[in-house]
């Protein structure tokens, strides 16, 4: 079980203040989607303890047992100019507070957390847009904090706060350290320029550049070097036909040269 009162204690800004903690879930996406919808304050949390059905990215399952990892997911109204900083800033939040956690984390492309090469958390971003106006963009985030073996499916590929450093790290403490770096970005959002914020993430990445990538897109696969982002967070993949850039696709590969 999570102890709400003491993630209250530890809760630093004003994210997480409008709280709403379940045992289980489906997926806090799904009831984050509903709020949304019904316009509930910007920063508001939905925290779950598991998921019966927790989402990845590509409709792929997002393991969620209870009592050791973090399922969770905020609700954000930025200017629909600024969405695509989102995936960047959620990954980048991940990245800090696991590096005050002693844990030193690698972003990978479009929004993974990865350490030691393989992952310990992943975001999934759903927006609304309507008549051209962001509605809402909700942040999925989960993260691998406490489990101690996976599944044999994931064992190769996945990695948790635990694995890493060979102790528990309090959820309570981590959840309130993730969502204050989050706010602190989030907040510098209309200021802060697109080459800032790269520059930053950048520098929490060994794959935005010269990895040998291969991402499979809707009916082609693009292979070649990485070579950074474009402007609105595409991947820039230098091919043996020329620069190609790609925004959504899933990286099959991504070796450093
Ligand atoms: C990925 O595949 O990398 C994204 C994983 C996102 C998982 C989180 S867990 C909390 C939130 N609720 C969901 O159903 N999915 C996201």
């Amino acid at each position: 079980m999570f102890n709400v009162t003491d993630f209250e204690r530890r809760r630093k800004g004003e994210f997480g203040k409008t709280l709403y903690y379940f045992e289980e879930l489906e997926s806090t996406n799904i009831l984050a989607l509903e709020l949304a919808k019904e316009n509930c304050p910007e920063g508001t949390v939905i925290l779950a303890n598991s998921q019966t059905a927790g989402k990845g990215r590509k409709g792929n399952f997002w393991f969620s047992p209870a009592d050791t990892n973090l399922y969770f997911t905020i609700v954000l109204k930025p200017d629909r100019s600024r969405l695509h900083y989102i995936p960047f800033c959620s990954g980048l939040a991940v990245a800090r507070a696991l590096e005050i956690a002693g844990i030193t984390a690698d972003l990978k492309w479009p929004n993974d957390v990865l350490v030691n090469g393989r992952k310990i958390a992943g975001t999934l971003i759903e927006t609304s847009i309507e008549q051209g106006n962001l509605q809402y963009a909700i942040v999925g985030c989960g993260i691998n904090v406490n489990t101690r073996e996976f599944p044999e499916e994931w064992r190769r590929v996945a990695t948790s706060v635990f694995l890493e450093r060979q102790k528990p790290l309090l959820r309570e403490a981590f959840l309130a350290s993730v969502l204050f770096e989050l706010e602190r970005l989030y907040g510098r959002i209309e200021e802060i320029s697109w080459q800032e914020l790269i520059s930053e993430v950048e520098k929490h990445s060994s794959y935005f550049r010269d990895c040998e990538v291969k991402v499979k897109l809707q009916d082609e696969i693009v292979e070649g070097l990485s070579g950074g982002l474009d402007e609105f967070g595409g991947l820039i993949v230098n091919t043996a036909g020329g620069r190609k850039v790609v925004y959504a696709g899933e990286v099959l590969e991504c070796r450093k040269k």
